[in-house]
């Protein structure tokens, strides 16, 4: 069995300036990186009993690889919020679409499907693509990491993109990086990812007037001190204080930049699958599926520990 000291760098990691997977060690559990540009699988583990050892070692798994899968676990809502609170309090889950909040009596828990029961969908998102995006970076102070766990996957599609936004950040041409650098980004409260209106909401398409929260274009990782590029959304985002046309052309060359296919690893689901996600220095995405096939997933969402900031 393998332990959490991995082989140094990955496939791919001349490109990737993040250390990956330092050599800690945690008995009997194992570390497998993706090969790509983030992601690791955390091997050998059931969550839902872990020592205090082995939760440090996942922890700083995570902060190195950005993105963990731990595949075949039976998580129940109370299991996947105990292992979620290791990382630090919780989010409540943001209002759906339907205007449900979450799971009855797990306000913690955001449920993401497509499926309808008696008319009403059960969570968000639908069937559709997912465009990329970070969760919640509309609010003042968004969650440092979500938590996302199958518990039914279509058999094709419905794949999870993830990017790594510190390579997103090494790897930007100095032009674009001088033009950008202290600018403030709105992220736009307007839309999810799926491109639906959020509740109570009154949705406008001129980025200006938006509602949402200025964040640092560029911030600091609180956790690592790297630096990254920090986006949210493309629609109706908005560089502050620019012209708007100048504002659209910079921005259309930092989505260019970011979407580039060395940023990014894709995961393929199966049920069982628990992906835990780095929201500050990372961006996912969801490929679209068969409507008439089910989709459920559980996210939760922890608290971030401090504002984005330079
Ligand atoms: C999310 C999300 C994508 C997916 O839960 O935050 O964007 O693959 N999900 O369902
Ligand atoms: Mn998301």
């Amino acid at each position: 069995m393998s332990s959490l000291a991995s082989p140094h760098g990955t496939k791919g990691a001349a490109t990737g300036a993040v250390a990956r997977a330092a050599a800690i060690t945690a008995p009997g559990i194992g570390l497998r990186p993706t090969g790509g540009p983030l992601g690791a699988e955390i091997t050998d583990v059931d969550l839902r009993n872990i020592d205090d050892a082995t939760f440090d070692a996942i922890h700083q798994a995570w902060l190195d690889n950005l993105v963990l899968l731990v595949r075949g676990q039976h998580l129940s809502d109370e299991d996947l919020i105990a292992f979620s609170r290791r990382f630090g309090a919780l989010d409540h889950a943001p209002i759906q679409e339907n205007g449900r909040r979450f799971v009855d009596g797990y306000p913690e828990i955001y449920v993401v499907s497509n499926v309808i029961e008696n008319g009403v969908a059960i969570g968000s998102l639908g069937a559709g693509e997912a465009v990329w995006h970070t969760d919640m970076s509309y609010l003042p102070d968004p969650p440092k990491a979500s938590m996302l766990y199958a518990l039914e996957v279509p058999p094709t599609g419905g794949d999870t993109s993830f990017s790594n936004m510190y390579l997103a950040h090494d790897t930007l041409p100095a032009d674009l990086r001088a033009r950008v650098a202290g600018l403030m980004l709105k992220h736009d409260g307007t839309y999810n990812s799926g491109n639906f209106v959020r509740q109570g909401v009154t949705p406008t398409d001129d980025p200006r007037l938006s509602v949402g929260t200025p964040h640092p274009v560029i911030c600091t990782h609180p956790g690592t001190g790297r630096r990254m590029l920090y986006l949210g959304r493309r629609r109706n985002a908005y560089l502050m204080g620019l012209d708007l046309a100048e504002s659209e052309a910079l921005l259309d060359a930092l989505w260019e930049h970011a979407q580039r296919p060395e940023l990014v690893w894709t995961h393929r689901w199966r049920v069982g699958d628990l992906v835990l996600w780095d929201n500050r220095c990372t961006m996912h995405r969801r490929d679209p599926f068969d409507p008439a096939c089910r989709r459920v997933m559980h996210r939760t969402q922890i608290k971030g520990e401090a504002p984005p900031a330079i």
